[in-house]
């Protein structure tokens, strides 16, 4: 890779972080422990959420709420097709049986329209899916799940920072679930925080993720002195190390000067592609503070004359690196499949995923990137 390529996605470590990791391996406890309840400790806050576990994915904080739900096989869980497929596959892997609504084509987000139409007796959840950073109807979707009797997973893995008239996104269901992959708003390299209002749950979550091990287990080579645990269920390995809470503490103290610069970019590019023949991402609704995770812009060949395949190629050759976010969930061969998913049956998702594209939005990016992004869509598309 040429050293001007810009990577798309580079997360902003600084130096803060990078002396509290190193500290971390010279304290010789590398595994979870005390930084990994600091990390929790401050995300409760920021969230304003009474418990809060930090796992190693998101995809985990998405498992492990359903099962701590109950639900499993012969249950049906709705989410969106225009999300990342282990989304989907945490419904799978609970053993339930994952339903897709299609999204608004505006908003990318779930429809509530299309949950309503999706909803039978096996309905237990509706998994929706914050996308890009913006915020679900929830003031919908909580109308849907009330009147049926069902839980909410949220899935935040965009929106760590999205609130929704006033109130957190992650707090308005059972389980609000967050990503730290390297790509995100607060990185830990991988890892995951799922909230929840329940102590009950938050025991659930803590038992399922270290290997259905009794509580404080992880406490076993402490200095309180040696601890027995029992194992109460058959659970997975999904906690988080100190070494990963140790980037997230420093990450979540610059949550918001992140966000800032983020919007800043997001600005410019709105403002530099106006006159260009593209969709840009639609403004966020008045009740909704957005997040600014992705830039997502649509490449429809009939207006521009070029493929989104093509304009991705391009933009590599100009030293630009993109994302896609998504391929809607039934392009794939396994749901195609598994389930006999169509993507024309999601037209909106189907039609999104067929032409976004997602530009350079990291905080790292100085105001010569950024440049260099507008110059190059710019450049590409005019060609056209
Ligand atoms: C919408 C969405 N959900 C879930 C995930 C999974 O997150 P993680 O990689 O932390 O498991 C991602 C990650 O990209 C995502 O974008």
């Amino acid at each position: 890779m040429s050293k001007d390529f810009l990577i798309f996605g580079s997360p902003l470590i600084e130096e803060a972080e990078i002396e509290e990791v190193v500290a971390t391996l010279r304290s010789g406890w590398l595994g979870t422990g005390p930084k990994v309840q600091e990390f929790e400790n401050e995300f409760k806050v920021y969230k304003q959420s009474p418990y809060a576990v930090a796992l190693n994915s998101c995809t985990a904080s998405i498992h492990l709420s359903i099962l701590a739900a109950g639900i499993g096989p012969r249950d049906e869980v709705i989410t969106t097709p225009m999300t990342f497929c282990s989304t989907v596959n945490a419904i799978i892997h609970s053993g339930a049986t994952p339903v897709l609504a299609d999204c608004d084509m505006e908003t990318q987000c779930i429809d509530p329209h299309s949950i309503r139409s999706k909803i039978t007796p096996k309905t237990k959840a509706i998994l929706p899916v914050h996308f890009a950073g913006n915020a679900c109807d929830m003031s919908a979707i909580m109308d849907i799940a009330g009147e049926y009797q069902l839980k909410i997973i949220e899935d935040c893995a965009h929106a760590i920072e999205t609130t929704y008239q006033g109130k957190p996104v992650g707090t308005f269901g059972d389980y609000g679930c967050f990503s730290f992959y390297a790509t995100k708003n607060i990185v830990t390299g991988e890892g995951g925080m799922v909230i929840v209002k329940h102590k009950e749950d938050n025991d659930k979550i803590r038992i399922l993720a270290l290997h259905g091990m009794t509580a404080d287990a992880w406490k076993r080579f402490s200095d309180e002195g040696f601890k027995h645990y029992q194992v109460v269920c058959p659970g997975f390995k999904c906690n988080m190390m100190d070494i990963q809470a140790a980037l997230g503490i420093h990450q979540l103290k610059r949550v918001d000067r992140n966000l800032q610069r983020r919007e800043k970019i997001w600005q410019k590019y709105n403002e530099s592609f106006a006159a260009l023949n593209i969709a840009l991402p639609s403004d966020p609704a008045p009740e909704i503070k957005h997040a600014y995770h992705l830039y997502t812009i649509l490449i429809d060949k009939d207006e521009v004359g070029i493929s989104r395949d093509e304009f991705l190629s391009a933009m590599h050759r100009e030293n630009i690196g993109t994302g896609v976010h998504y391929l809607s969930i039934p392009e794939h061969p396994f749901y195609q499949t598994t389930f006999g998913w169509k993507p024309e049956d999601y037209p909106n998702a189907m039609k999104i995923g067929r032409e976004t594209v997602s530009l350079p939005l990291s905080a790292k990016l100085a105001d010569s990137d950024v440049d260099s992004v507008i110059l190059a869509v710019k450049k590409i598309l005019r060609k056209k």
